[in-house]
């Protein structure tokens, strides 16, 4: 699914980014340029980013249990 159709990001984008290191809205929008146009993905975005987080800490937790804390 597109998250930002001005910049063409999709949520797979998003969890790339995240992988590689992205954890925060701002830097999305620099690696990516969500939210950086007309604004409106913004939010969008956002949830996307915490659900990924939260599902690469449940999966860390899961595999690395000494990093969950992290
Ligand atoms: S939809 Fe993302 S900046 Fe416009």
């Amino acid at each position: 699914m597109f998250v930002c159709v001005c910049n063409a990001v999709t949520e797979k984008d998003i969890g790339d980014a995240v992988a590689e290191g992205c954890r925060s809205l701002q830097e999305l929008r620099k690696q990516l340029g969500v939210g950086a146009c007309c604004g409106r993905c913004s939010d969008c975005a956002r949830g996307v980013l915490q659900d990924t987080l939260q599902g690469h800490a449940s999966h860390r937790s899961a595999a690395m249990p000494h990093l969950a804390a992290a």
